[in-house]
């Protein structure tokens, strides 16, 4: 039988030094970021094989557990907030965004209600509002805290399937007689968008791909056909989805020529500005915003680019009651903890349990405050103008979609020093070059000294480089450069990889 003086929690004292270790730990780690490899390069399963598989059946120290981090989870992670993290959307951790998520650990509560944690839902109004009005978006729209903008676009179309097939949330879709419905989305837009589709039943081959123009914006006359045959097919247009920063390039779709559509065709219009809506916060990325007050819906990620650690994303519907009124459900264990006038989020989605994310945000934004956020993506914007001039310095390689937010995509189409792939002298056949690319990014990632990634465009394979990091300076940045072309070299001279 336990002694029960070692039940209940840590004693204080202990308490408070394993938090100074912790909080050692993670100052220590935020300075030394910069020298640890971005990346690992292991085998799937290396991990797992220095940890115990059998679980702990007796406690054990702090101590030990923190040692392991260091040994056993650092090193086999991919450090985002690295400053030679140049992959993705690139990251926007800080300091203040890990004391937000540091000051919400203690306090631990579940947000379904009102009144099982009252803070948590008004913070969550006010944050909301807070992106609301930094967003310009009319009064008229009301948001709700998911983890992801996935989930967001999947409350959306909820949304959609319901007024377009009232009493969907009731009866089902099935046995009903329905047409079926289609959702249309540009070809460069995010997967999301079909995996919302699976969810609800609306099926994944009705998400429509629009072609996009040179640009990677959706081609508009494009969209207009394709709904036009599908209702001559007796297809029934539920949604349109613009985006305003696309996956691969950050295109912007015409939100205000979609949005007419939508209109004619009493189509829902969702927004993905899961990437790029946070732009709009700069004067001079206001234009992004046009179309914006005729959608339904707009999905914008503030863990993408405003700096709140993920997860954080932010659903905006016109008028939220439309939302409620599909999620809305209250158990009779629960009425009792509903009867104010006040928002209770579990009314606004699936989930019934919800972390208090907003304080995070709080925190961060007031930290920062909008002129901080602006200077930090100005410099971004920065950085990213002067790869580009590097870039187009060098024959070697070329700009490969326009630059509108801080992502760069790029491909290697030269040669080195009289090299090809028949031999010294030799031009390089076209179809080697995606090879060429693809590999680039592979070793540069496997010799953890920056980290990128890769995406197609027009079917061709490009380098991609997105900022964020508020750690990358233009030092890290023409260190990457040189590795790039430096790897680009390797390659083709037909040199093993070098590893540092
Ligand atoms: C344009 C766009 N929309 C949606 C998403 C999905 O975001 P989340 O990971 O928050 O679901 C992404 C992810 O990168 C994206 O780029």
């Amino acid at each position: 039988m336990q002694d029960r003086s070692q039940l209940g929690d840590t004693p204080p004292e202990v308490f408070r030094d394993q938090l100074h270790q912790l909080v050692d730990w993670i100052a220590d780690f935020r300075e030394g970021l910069g020298n640890l490899p971005v990346a690992p390069n292991d085998k799937p399963g290396a991990i797992r094989a220095g940890l115990p598989s059998a679980p702990p059946e007796q406690a054990e120290s702090f101590d030990k557990i923190l040692a392991d981090i260091n040994h056993l989870i650092v090193p086999g992670m991919v450090h985002w907030s690295h400053p030679m993290f140049l992959g993705y959307f690139g990251w926007t951790q800080t300091g203040p965004g890990i004391l937000g998520e540091l000051a919400s650990a203690p306090l631990n509560v579940n947000a379904m209600t009102w009144r099982t944690c009252p803070a948590a839902t008004e913070l969550e109004t006010l944050v909301v509002d807070w992106l609301r009005q930094w967003m310009k978006l009319p009064k008229e729209f009301g948001g709700v805290v998911y983890d992801t903008a996935s989930v967001g676009i999947m409350h959306a179309l909820a949304v959609a399937r319901e007024e377009v097939a009232p009493s969907t949330r009731k009866l089902g879709l099935t046995g009903r007689n329905l047409p079926r419905f289609r959702i249309y989305t540009s070809d460069q837009a995010h997967s999301s968008a079909e995996k919302a589709a699976i969810a609800l039943g609306l099926g994944e081959e009705n998400v429509q791909r629009i072609p996009s123009d040179a640009e990677f914006r959706m081609d508009v006359p494009a969209l207009r056909s394709m709904i036009e045959r599908d209702l001559k097919d007796k297809y029934k247009p539920l949604a349109a989805i613009a985006t305003v920063g696309t996956t691969s390039t950050a295109s912007i779709d015409p939100v205000a020529d979609i949005a007419k559509i939508c209109r004619e065709h009493k189509m829902w219009l969702h927004v993905d500005g899961a990437y790029g809506g946070g732009f709009a916060i700069l004067p001079e990325y206001e234009w992004i915003t046009k179309g914006w007050s005729d959608a339904d819906s707009i999905v914008i990620n503030p863990h993408k680019t405003l700096f709140v650690p993920l997860d954080f994303s932010i659903l905006f519907v016109r008028d939220l009651e439309r939302l409620r009124r599909v999620f809305t459900l209250v158990p009779e264990y629960l009425r009792g903890d509903t009867i104010e006038a006040e928002k209770n989020y579990m009314d606004y989605g699936i989930q019934l349990g919800r972390r208090f994310r907003a304080l995070k945000a709080w925190i961060i934004w007031r930290s920062l405050g909008r002129a901080g956020m602006v200077a930090r993506l100005r410099e971004q914007m920065r950085l990213t103008n002067l790869l580009v001039d590097w870039i187009r310095a060098d024959e070697r390689f070329e700009i490969a979609a326009p630059v509108v937010m801080p992502v760069v995509c790029f491909r290697f189409v030269g040669t080195v020093a009289g090299v090809g792939d028949a031999g010294p002298g030799s031009a390089i056949p076209a179809t080697r070059f995606d090879q060429v690319n693809s590999e680039i990014v592979e070793r540069i990632n496997a010799s953890g000294r920056a980290y990128l990634t890769q995406t197609k465009l027009c079917g061709q394979t490009v380098m991609r480089i997105g900022f964020g990091n508020v750690l990358t300076t233009e030092e890290h940045l023409r260190a990457a450069w040189e590795l790039i072309q430096e790897m680009a070299e390797e390659i083709l001279e037909g040199r093993a990889p070098s590893r540092p």
